[in-house]
């Protein structure tokens, strides 16, 4: 006898199975059978989409409106659908995601050293390439060390999950990037959230937390679905008095933020925190991500972190793009200048016509709205006009501020900014969203 033949309802499990055409998708199929249960089958999972997950609350046009199939890049517009669309959905912050200087860099390394260094960093897959970078992004971040991951997900898994353990704590803003919570899930580590960017909240956990776990307080620089920036001036004086280390995944903010682009800490004109990580897959316009902090900490790091050791390293193109990238960014303000000038720009013309922008101050910015449909009628109107934003719905933010998730890049301009905004008022009033 096998699971299902044990569980209670056989019957209706084997009319199930038994209307299930292999031949055709299961999702397909899974509205003529929904209704009934499947005990025992793993997969029952996927054939019966969860009753309240995205797929179940949104109509089949409003899907297609997130999954857009792109056939050509820009630097400010892509290709769909036959048509040349403003991108206002790419992290894509400073323009280097298709910059031929980064190419060439890479073509070049391919030629030199392969495609793969076919190995973990720990083993054969370290070479002169990897070094550099590590060098030159610690000298970029003002960091005594830094090592640079396969992407930003595995550098906050890798660091959380090699300093942690069970009988430390995590304290987590409640908006955090879920690599952050997996890292925590993956080091067992205990997790305790206060609510956003609320400082009075922070206190509180690290009261109730007390002085004997040892406790790492885990913020983003600057929040991916709401643009607003950690308090990190307040957040690192809290961690000081309650013996706390602060991390601050910069992924948005690196390259982009304060006056030498160097992230979070630069924008409030402060020391960088005891661990900073981030992606090099958004202003850096490749893909990996890194980890800094103190020598003796990065080399526990290196040493004991599951997704640096058990994974391939970033490839020779990848990293040698890379180095031209830190160049780049370091030495040509102009772009992150005229990011921020469509970034002011931007929010300013937005507010005024009266949409609701929330807490954003950076270049991700929302047009938060209380109904999906709502939101996702916004998003296809904008996507009739030829401009490509992105609609956001629970669990990536509440449940009741779905919302409109605009980004932009350098390559844009203030008449690109101007059309946007044109274009979000005559919808707006349409819909009736403003008045
Ligand atoms: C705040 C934050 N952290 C980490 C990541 C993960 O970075 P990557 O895409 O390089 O894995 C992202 C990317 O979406 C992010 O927004």
């Amino acid at each position: 006898m096998n699971d299902f033949a044990s569980a209670p309802v056989l019957d209706t499990v084997q009319t199930t199975l038994n209307v299930m055409d292999p031949a055709i998708d299961p999702l397909e199929q899974a509205g003529s059978i929904s209704g009934a249960m499947v005990y025992g089958d793993l997969f029952a999972k996927a054939f019966f989409a969860k009753k309240g997950s995205a797929l179940n609350r949104v109509k089949p046009e409003h899907i297609a409106l997130g999954m857009r199939k792109i056939d050509a890049v820009s630097e400010r517009e892509v290709v769909f659908d036959g048509r040349r669309m403003l991108m206002l959905s790419s992290n894509n912050y400073l323009g280097l995601a298709s910059d031929p200087r980064l190419s060439g860099a890479g073509i070049q390394a391919i030629q030199a050293w392969g495609n793969s260094t076919s190995g973990s960093r720990l083993l054969n897959g370290t070479n002169e390439l990897h070094e550099e970078l590590e060098r030159k992004l610690a000298k970029f971040k003002q960091l005594e060390s830094v090592v640079a991951f396969q992407s930003g997900y595995m550098a906050n898994l890798g660091a959380i999950s090699a300093l942690l353990s069970k009988d430390d704590v995590a304290i987590v803003d409640k908006l955090v990037h879920a690599s952050i919570l997996d890292g925590c899930t993956l080091a067992g580590a205990q997790v305790r959230s206060f609510k956003h960017q609320d400082m009075k909240s922070l206190e509180r956990v690290l009261q109730e937390v007390g002085y004997k776990a040892c406790k790492l307080i885990v913020v983003d620089g600057i929040y991916s679905m709401d643009g607003d920036f950690a308090r990190l001036p307040e957040i690192m004086a809290l961690a000081r008095r309650y013996g706390a280390r602060v991390m601050v995944d910069d992924a948005h903010a690196t390259g982009v933020a304060g006056p030498h682009g160097r992230g979070t800490a630069d924008h409030f004109g402060i020391d960088e925190p005891d661990i900073v990580t981030g992606t090099l897959s958004k202003a850096f316009g490749c893909i990996g991500g890194f980890v800094g902090a103190k020598k003796d900490v990065m080399e526990f790091i290196k040493y004991n972190s599951r997704a640096f050791i058990y994974s391939t390293s970033m490839s020779p193109a990848v990293t040698s793009a890379l180095i031209k990238a830190v160049d780049i960014i370091e030495n040509e303000q102009d772009k992150r200048i005229n990011l921020w000038a469509c970034t002011h720009h931007l929010l300013r013309g937005l507010k005024a016509v009266g949409f609701n922008t929330g807490v954003s101050e950076t270049p991700i910015i929302p047009i938060i709205l209380s109904e999906e449909t709502t939101m996702f009628e916004l998003v296809a109107r904008l996507d009739a006009d030829d401009i490509f934003a992105s609609p956001v719905i629970f669990p990536a933010c509440p449940r009741n501020k779905p919302r409109v998730r605009i980004s932009l890049s350098s390559e844009h301009t203030i008449a690109d900014m101007d059309r946007v905004i044109e274009s979000c008022e005559r919808h707006g009033r349409a819909m009736g969203l403003i008045h």
